[in-house]
């Protein structure tokens, strides 16, 4: 059994004990699961090439931990809870011994596509039992799994496959969310036919949409399941080899393939699962990620197949068939424990008290909140509305890049105050520094978060470009991982998350690279140049405000506007498209050319009483028409 903190002072403890003896503490977490060898060095690693290994000689297989081992107690428990888009048509419910039955086969299926250890695999599906089946499939016969989330364009789906040559894509017919179809299998063939290294396409049939299915490269899911044998045995994985790929954006450039390898992002799933929500045997865990997101991986999948508990799969939308959506959710499968992002939380806020009449939310024990920083009043809401006051919200961070949470409270165990990601979990050596690298000690400090010091979770490399891993977390401070997140610790010694300090923005959960939009729009035939930045949105955490030059003469206003968010949505996917486009005659540039955003930025949360040093722009005059021409559109 994981290791499982029960009070604060066995949390101080713990911690303490990670800080001081880092390679007992994590042996004795890893020593709970089932391995095929054992490891005979626990750590080996420097942050300057960098190299992080952990339980280095270990062998294993993560599904062997995820379902084989579970068969003999709880085989007959149900392992997922499938609740589909509409309320009215079936509830799944998968046992442990039925995922399992399911998992050998499609790894057999896998197997005879000639699918082997270290091939890439593209997953490209909606959120149903079978996308788990498929990740978990690829694990066990040691192909790395790439999912890429089901709202991506077919360009950036292609982009994506061909970055890891994927040699197989697994997808749908189609699906809906809400009241919204989506064609995937024409998506994916799309994709495809920019992607010459897929040799074969596995489609699920979910809704009977009328595909096109090529002869040579194209098979039915069910038909090859139906001819698949249930015998499977689980190769053999070293620690440190490559459990999947998850496309984040960044500062610059294309979107990264975060990398992740087997050993330590199962240990630090599995420990980091139990204790933030703690677990208990028969609870019913819902997180309304996607699995296109780490979340999804992290805490719909592994984290708590790994704990034998019960996780639930919901395919829709909060807000339909009504706002009472989730609630309805919680009642119908006496959810225990939430794990829900604030931008739906404010989505939700929005219809008042009416969702929740007739709904009985008595089942929950804890509510969990992950994406973005949660404003007071939604927490207060939350906690207030969902959890009646007598539920704890964990308030978890973390990042694609660090496998599973880093600063969270524990459910029931650290004090909480809203807004507040508290206090870093065991193992997690975080450090606040100036812009200068130097390290602020104390409370009552403000800077940008690093962690000085490797934890099993932490990605290993970007796929195919381990200088850019080096580059983006490890080079701005020396030994440090830089997060790209500003925090301040309070007088408390509590973290509280700013949010990001670099290009990214944060639409509703959604990690977007201001430099991704900028492209696609600057690929729009009207557009000469454009420059992207977040602002306060209410609902969506950040919106998206781009300013743009374009050749005006063709266009009316609204036309470009229309045609230009169309274009972003097709280039990236719909949860891209900018909130609000200004026309400018010229970008706030610096004598080398650089757009200076600090100023944008500004100009678009409307604070612009203070835009600072303007001395080194070409002209300086620019920034009083773009104040004014935001003042039009606000
Ligand atoms: C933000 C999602 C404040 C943060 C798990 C981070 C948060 C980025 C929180 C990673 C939180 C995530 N409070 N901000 N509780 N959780 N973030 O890679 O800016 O999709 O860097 O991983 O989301 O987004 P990603």
């Amino acid at each position: 059994m994981i290791p499982l903190i029960d009070s604060f002072e066995a949390y101080q403890n713990a911690y303490q004990r990670s800080i001081d003896t880092p390679e007992e503490f994590w042996d004795d977490v890893a020593n709970t699961f089932t391995w095929k060898q054992k490891w005979d060095q626990t750590l080996n690693w420097n942050f300057t090439e960098p190299k992080i290994e952990w339980f280095v000689g270990g062998k294993l297989n993560i599904t062997e931990n995820c379902l084989d081992r579970h068969l003999a107690n709880r085989g007959n428990q149900t392992a997922i809870i499938w609740e589909p888009n509409n309320p009215l048509d079936a509830v799944r419910k998968l046992t442990y011994a039925e995922l399992h039955e399911q998992v050998c086969k499609f790894s057999n299926v896998l197997l005879s596509l000639n699918v082997n250890k270290g091939d890439r695999v593209c997953i490209y599906m909606p959120m149903v039992p079978e996308a788990a089946v498929a990740m978990l499939a690829c694990a066990r016969v040691g192909a790395i799994h790439s999912v890429v989330f089901a709202g991506f364009s077919s360009s950036s789906l292609s982009d994506r496959i061909n970055d890891a040559s994927c040699k197989l894509l697994i997808t749908a017919d189609g699906m809906t969310r809400g009241e919204k179809k989506i064609d995937l299998k024409q998506i994916a063939d799309e994709a495809m036919a920019l992607s010459p290294t897929i040799s074969n396409c596995i489609v699920y049939n979910h809704k009977s949409f009328p595909i096109a299915m090529q002869a040579d490269r194209d098979h039915d899911w069910m038909s090859l399941m139906d001819k698949a044998s249930v015998q499977n045995e689980a190769i053999e994985m070293e620690s440190e080899d490559p459990l999947f790929v998850l496309y984040t954006s960044g500062s610059t450039g294309k979107p990264k393939g975060i990398m992740h390898t087997t050993a330590g992002y199962m240990v630090y799933t599995a420990y980091t699962f139990k204790n933030v929500f703690q677990y208990k045997d028969q609870d019913i865990f819902c997180c309304t990620a996607d699995i296109g997101w780490v979340t999804g991986h992290s805490y719909i999948v592994y984290g708590p197949l790994l704990n034998g508990a019960t996780t639930l799969m919901f395919e829709g939308i909060p807000s339909w068939p009504d706002a009472g959506r989730f609630w309805s959710l919680i009642d119908k499968h006496h959810v225990n424990i939430f794990y829900t992002a604030p931008t739906a939380i404010r989505s939700l806020e929005v219809f008042g008290l009416e969702p929740f009449v007739g709904k009985d939310l008595s089942s929950l024990k804890v509510l969990g909140s992950v994406g973005e920083p949660i404003n007071e009043e939604a927490w207060h809401w939350y906690h207030k509305n969902v959890g009646k006051g007598n539920c704890p919200i964990v308030d978890t961070w973390w990042q694609t890049e660090t496998g599973g949470i880093l600063i969270s409270p524990l459910a029931n165990i650290t004090p909480l105050k809203p807004a507040f990601a508290t206090l870093p979990l065991p193992g997690v050596q975080l450090v606040i520094v100036d812009e200068k690298g130097e390290e602020l000690h104390g409370n009552n400090v403000a800077g940008n978060l690093c962690i000085k010091f490797p934890w099993p979770g932490l990605a290993r490399s970007i796929y195919g470009d381990h200088e850019r891993f080096k580059t983006t977390y490890f080079s701005t401070y020396e030994n440090k991982y830089f997060t790209g997140d500003g925090c301040k610790r309070d007088e408390d010694g509590y973290i509280r998350i700013t949010g990001r300090v670099d290009d990214v923005i944060n639409v509703s959960g959604h990690r977007i690279g201001t430099g991704e939009v900028e492209d696609a729009m600057n690929e729009h035939g009207y557009i000469i140049e454009s420059a992207v930045v977040g602002y306060p949105h209410d609902i969506k955490g950040q919106g998206i405000w781009a300013f743009v030059i374009c050749d005006r003469e063709h266009h009316s206003y609204e036309q470009l506007c229309n045609e230009a968010k169309a274009h972003v949505a097709k280039v990236i996917g719909p949860f891209a498209r900018p909130d609000r486009i200004q026309v400018v005659a010229a970008l706030p540039k610096t004598r080398s050319g650089k757009i200076m955003r600090r100023i944008l930025r500004k100009i678009a949360e409307g604070d612009t009483s203070n835009l600072g040093d303007t001395s080194t722009l070409i002209d300086p005059a620019v920034v009083d028409k773009i104040k004014a021409g935001a003042e039009l559109i606000r």
